[in-house]
């Protein structure tokens, strides 16, 4: 018998992890690389953000933090929920964790039964079912075809729910789609949702300020507030401020709840990192100028990805309204003869032959749920990802 728990077994590792860890062997082992499987922005974290964090480490704020985060930064993300999304959260119903990911890991850890049930669409982000099954209970899938643009519609969420399902999630702007909802498409599904009592609703809303439309971003809570005593609504500071590596997440939801995943949170790691804190306090405190104009320059690059691969054969990649990935189909490539002479049968296949032959990494579809397609990040200088759309054309022209 092995020594490592029977979960490990049930668990993959993160294929988008393994890409980047991929693309990266080989370029130190002097290939001419393109990576484009990590999710975090390019740019680099606003310079007042840093200066927050080197003050707070002069002032000595170098001790463990209150475990449920520190008293500003409850008080500055409550505002911040008041002031970009109409939620009226007290800083008690506020949680801060390490990152967006511990926080949805705590809320399973403190909610799920064996065999309790979580909706998930798909294509959905590698680690919901991970962290699902890892804390005993049951990912259930609902596939989000091409032709509903990978959306969750109310007829699909209303076949999919059962009496065993415990939470849906729902992450728009969509990790790996891009996909994002309008405020009547998110009423829409709260209609369905307000018929199932039983189901509480976990809204990742980390791509939130990645919003290509005309329309602002909704979230659940604010659309049915009827909604609001059974949802958790998370989001965080790694994508809309440039800082994956500062680890700084949160949710606020019903105060029970919250409290729930503080006691967990108290005996796992006392708290998130303090420093990262008072930067996350200046992060959603200071100037926000900077996010409208990153945006403007994503949705430039989207713009040139989505042109790019529809010029490739076999390719076919609808424009999404957010995130920064798009997830084309590469359907028309399946069946196909690669330059190494091995025919392309899966999404697996495809990417894998791609980065054999043109040295362009990207990751699977069948690792979110949903294929064949393949994920891009388009969260790369200009100039390399024009060059990796050509490398693309070129497999895809050069396939028999
Ligand atoms: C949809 C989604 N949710 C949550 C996260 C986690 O973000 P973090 O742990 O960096 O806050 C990510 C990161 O890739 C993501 O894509």
């Amino acid at each position: 018998m092995s020594f490592l728990a029977e979960t490990l077994s049930k668990v993959k590792p993160s294929a988008t992890i393994a890409v980047t860890e991929k693309a990266r062997r080989l370029k130190e082992a002097g290939r001419d690389v393109i990576g484009l499987g990590a999710g975090e922005p390019d740019f680099d974290t606003p310079d007042n953000i840093k200066e927050a964090a080197i003050d707070a480490i002069r002032r000595g704020e170098t001790k463990y933090p209150p475990v449920a985060g520190i008293a500003p930064l409850r008080k500055a993300i409550a505002e911040k929920f008041q002031r970009e999304n109409g939620l009226s959260y007290r800083p008690e119903q506020v949680i801060v964790g390490t990152g967006g990911k511990q926080i949805l890991y705590n809320a399973f850890v403190a909610t799920l039964n064996p065999g309790d049930e979580v909706l998930i669409p798909a294509p959905y982000w590698v680690s919901y079912p991970e962290m699902v099954v890892l804390n005993g209970g049951e990912p259930r899938f609902v596939e989000c075809p091409i032709e509903t643009g990978f959306k969750l519609t109310p007829d699909l969420l209303e076949a999919a729910l059962t009496e065993g399902t415990k939470w849906l999630i729902f992450n728009a702007p969509s990790n790996p789609s891009g996909a994002a909802y309008t405020a009547d498409e998110i009423k829409g599904l709260s209609e369905v949702l307000l018929r199932h009592p039983q189901v509480w609703i976990l809204t990742d809303d980390m791509y939130e300020h990645l919003l290509y439309t005309d329309e602002p971003f909704a979230t659940i809570a604010q659309v049915e507030p009827r909604l609001y005593q059974r949802t958790l609504t998370m989001n965080g500071v790694s994508k809309a401020y440039a800082m994956t590596g500062w680890r700084i997440g949160y949710a606020a939801g019903p105060e029970p709840l919250i409290k729930a995943m503080t006691m967990i949170q108290g005996q796992q790691t006392s708290g998130a990192c303090g420093i990262a804190q008072w930067a996350s306090v200046e992060a959603l405190t200071g100037p926000q100028d900077f996010i409208p104009q990153r945006r403007k320059v994503f949705q430039e690059r989207r713009d040139l990805v989505v042109s790019m691969l529809n010029q490739a054969n076999g390719i076919r990649c609808p424009s999404p309204e957010g995130a920064f990935y798009v997830y084309p189909s590469c359907a028309g490539t399946i069946g196909k003869q690669a330059p190494s002479g091995r025919t392309i049968a899966t999404d697996e296949d495809f990417v894998s032959e791609l980065l054999e032959a043109e040295g362009v990494a990207v990751v699977h579809g069948s690792a979110f749920g949903l294929g064949p397609n393949f994920r891009i990040s388009y969260a790369t200088s200009t100039d390399l990802l024009e060059e990796a759309c050509a490398r693309i054309q070129r497999f895809c022209n050069a396939l028999s």
